[in-house]
């Protein structure tokens, strides 16, 4: 492999949606073999300009987990001893996030990448770093406002946190600790009582009252205003309360996520991708890639857990519709010459001007997750 140059693969844009999600998963491996060859042991949020190396701010550190666990889901589909080796060495460099009280996203760092080792290995060690990182999670816990607060404040909640708390449930049901479990449920209660919508969309952050615990005021950091709807915001909702139902069973989770996914397809163009923000008039961009792609393997996920079948069918033909936009020329950088990134047309933070209409980790991971999905488990696994 030569690290500079592309690997020029060919793409049937024609071609049925199973065989061009192939493509696009050995021209993802492709990629992320270039980055690491590029770029050692480094961890990208987004491209600039289609380059993973700019050197611009990150606002958080939020994505460490990704790469590998895009090399996890290459090394378990293909059992190449290359993505294990690796998967296993990009795991090990974040091995003391485990113990990082600074962010509220130790889910996404440790979900992707140590549980889905512990997952492939069944080795007990490697379960007491998903464990830890969830009792990490726990500390973040404000008992009066009974919520986890944000890596921004104390008084902060963020809907995001819904894609975190799975690890806090994870903890619980492994060690039988009760009081985690309150935590987490009581997490998930408040967010679908301040931050989901009657009508099923998300404030991006609820700010509460240090003292007493009361709600103030919805607010948004990455939305258009603070009592509108943020795209991905509203993703990690939909998958954060399927995932909160399937780790606890409680069926108000399930309601809330259905409520989400609802919101997502009533109110997206009808390719799938949605704007940064569905209330903004006349969005600069049309599209933020990274959303459908996490929404894609929500709806995946959420097709397993409801129990109406025609609502599985309804949310799984179309999470096979935003992966059919996704899987053309538009977003897959695959005809993109020199762009470094699987999935085109992200955005990171629009306000503060970074990683806009990019390529971004965590877009690009949850893509992969959702041709994962689709393609279904590999015949040797
Ligand atoms: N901080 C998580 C996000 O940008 O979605």
């Amino acid at each position: 492999m030569v690290p500079e140059e592309r690997v020029l693969m060919t793409f049937d844009a024609c071609a049925p949606l199973e065989r061009r999600a192939e493509q696009a998963l050995a021209f993802a491996e492709s990629q992320v073999r270039s980055l690491i060859t590029r770029h050692p042991d480094y961890f990208p949020l987004y491209t600039e300009e289609g380059k993973w190396q700019h050197g611009r701010e990150a606002w958080t550190n939020w994505c460490e987990g990704f790469l590998g666990g895009m090399m996890w889901i290459f090394a378990r589909r293909g059992g190449d001893l290359f993505w294990r080796e690796r998967a296993e060495h990009y795991s090990r460099l974040i091995e003391e996030r485990q113990f990082d009280t600074n962010v509220h996203d130790l889910g996404f760092v440790f979900w992707s990448t140590w549980k889905r080792w512990f997952d492939l290995a069944g080795d007990e060690r490697l379960n007491q770093r998903v464990i830890q990182a969830g009792r990490t999670m726990e500390l973040r816990f404000n008992e009066e406002g009974k919520y986890l607060r944000s890596f921004v404040a104390p008084e902060s909640c963020f809907i995001d946190i819904m894609m975190n708390v799975g690890i806090i449930f994870y903890a619980a049901s492994e060690t039988g600790d009760e009081d985690l479990l309150r935590k987490a449920r009581e997490h998930c209660l408040t967010t679908r009582r301040y931050l989901v919508r009657g009508d099923g969309s998300t404030a991006h952050e609820g700010i509460f009252d240090l003292q007493t615990g009361e709600f103030l005021r919805e607010s948004t950091h990455q939305g258009w205003r603070d009592d509108s709807s943020w795209a991905r915001g509203q993703c990690w909702a939909l998958y954060g309360f399927g995932t909160a139902y399937r780790l606890s069973g409680d069926a108000r989770f399930l309601d809330t996520a259905e409520r989400c996914a609802d919101f997502y397809i009533e109110r997206t163009p009808a390719h799938g991708v949605p704007p940064n923000d569905w209330e903004e008039p006349s969005p600069r961009r049309p599209y933020e890639s990274s959303a459908a792609a996490i929404a894609a393997s929500g709806l995946f996920q959420l097709a397993e857990l409801t129990r109406d079948p025609d609502r599985a069918d309804h949310y799984r033909g179309y999470a096979r519709r935003i992966l059919d936009t996704l899987l053309t020329p538009e977003f897959l950088a695959i005809e993109t010459p020199g762009w470094e990134g699987i999935l085109k047309h992200g955005s990171y933070h629009e306000r503060k001007d970074l990683g806009v209409d990019e390529s971004v980790m965590w877009g690009e991971y949850f893509f992969v997750e959702a041709l994962d999905k689709l393609l279904g488990a590999p015949a040797s696994s």
